[in-house]
């Protein structure tokens, strides 16, 4: 049955990181003057953010590193029967109409979190996306130029919030995660972490004009070569640094200059345009390596990877933004940040920095 709630917010998470989400979520609330708290359990892939301050926060998701997406609660239900959940749900929505939310929908999405538990839920939201969109047009709810989209989350067979995202500010993918194929010429898996990364980081705008033909990179961490095919499929020239093996069709590209170095030491003879880096080292060390070169005009973009340890995640990304923002502060320049955890990331985050 319906459950009424004070305001809340929703948001996705890879499962297993609720905590820094939530962490995430209390600072940015505490920084408006909020005391709110988090709804959450650990695998669930969600976090419920209650707070008086949902106008305040609804807008964060760029800047949440930790947030896949982060929707405003309509209202939530438990014991929905299965012959018709829709009959429960969509006068929550209705009522929240008069409440002032939005009156129609640019469309709807019914979705689940990303769990194991939920899983199993996908044809379950594929059948109810139908049953309500065709239930919303019928009452004619419906409108493609509205800025606002609806989403059903479903937490279980029987359980479900129903909420509202403003498409301007809001992850433009079902759950939060844009679906990449793998591009099956590519030398490695994690060259989706780059697609992702230029994807979620940029926007088309940025993509333009910051990842132009003719461009120059630096690859730290290349081996076997993932991210460099990302570059070279962009008609970047690339140096590939890395003691291991690199893909050898993407050497006969003739774009790419293998370099058996180490990433620490490495200097670039000229600046470039791009540092990409994915070491497997401490994230406070690659926070600094990356910040000198920043700070050192050697490149003018950077997307790199923190691999986070066990133990204070959220508390370890703070401090290696820190770093980067306090060597360019030093340096007399301010520098532009922006982390995720993508889809693609496991324990770890993307940062995309540049010299403002
Ligand atoms: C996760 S893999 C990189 C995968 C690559 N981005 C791709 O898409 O194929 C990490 C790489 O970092 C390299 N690496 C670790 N420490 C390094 C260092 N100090 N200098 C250069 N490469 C390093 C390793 O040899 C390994 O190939």
């Amino acid at each position: 049955m319906p459950h009424p709630e004070t305001a809340s917010l929703l948001a996705y998470c890879r499962p297993g990181f609720e905590g820094e989400c939530a962490q995430e979520l209390a600072a940015r609330d505490a920084g408006v003057g909020g005391s709110g708290f988090a709804r959450a359990t650990r695998g669930s892939g969600f976090v419920e953010f209650v707070t008086d301050h949902t106008e305040a926060l609804a807008g964060a998701w760029q800047d949440l590193v930790f947030a896949r997406q982060l929707l405003r609660v309509l209202g939530s239900a438990r014991d929905l029967p299965a012959r018709d959940r829709l009959g429960v749900l969509l006068p929550i929505i209705e009522a929240e109409h008069a409440n002032g939310m939005p009156q129609r929908w640019c469309d709807a999405w019914v979705e689940s979190p990303d769990s194991d538990a939920t899983r199993e839920l996908a044809p379950l939201c594929r059948g109810l996306n139908a049953a309500l969109i065709a239930a919303l047009k019928k009452k004619q709810l419906i409108d493609r130029g509205s800025r606002w989209r609806l989403h059903l989350c479903l937490t279980a067979t029987d359980a479900a919030f129903a909420a509202a995202a403003n498409i301007d500010e809001t992850a433009p993918w079902p759950g939060g995660i844009p679906r990449l194929k793998f591009p099956r010429a590519a030398p490695s898996r994690s060259t989706l972490k780059l697609e992702e990364a230029l994807l979620v980081l940029l926007d088309d705008d940025e993509r333009e004009r910051w990842l132009k033909s003719g461009m120059r990179a630096v690859d730290l961490g290349a081996s076997p070569g993932g991210w460099t095919w990302q570059l070279v499929a962009r008609s970047l020239h690339v140096i590939a640094v890395d003691n291991g093996p690199m893909d050898a069709t993407l050497l006969a590209s003739g774009l790419v200059d293998h370099l058996r170095a180490d990433g620490f030491r490495y200097r670039p003879q000229k600046p470039v345009d791009w540092l990409v880096c994915d070491m497997v080292e401490q994230p406070r060390r690659v926070a600094e390596l990356i910040a000198q070169w920043l700070a050192q005009g050697w490149c003018r973009y950077a997307i790199f990877n923190l691999k986070l340890p066990m133990k204070k995640r959220h508390d370890e990304v703070q401090l290696c933004l820190t770093i980067l923002r306090d060597a360019l502060a030093d340096a007399g320049r301010r520098v532009e940040l922006r982390a995720k955890q993508l889809y693609h990331d496991r324990e770890e985050i993307t940062v995309f920095a540049r010299v403002a």
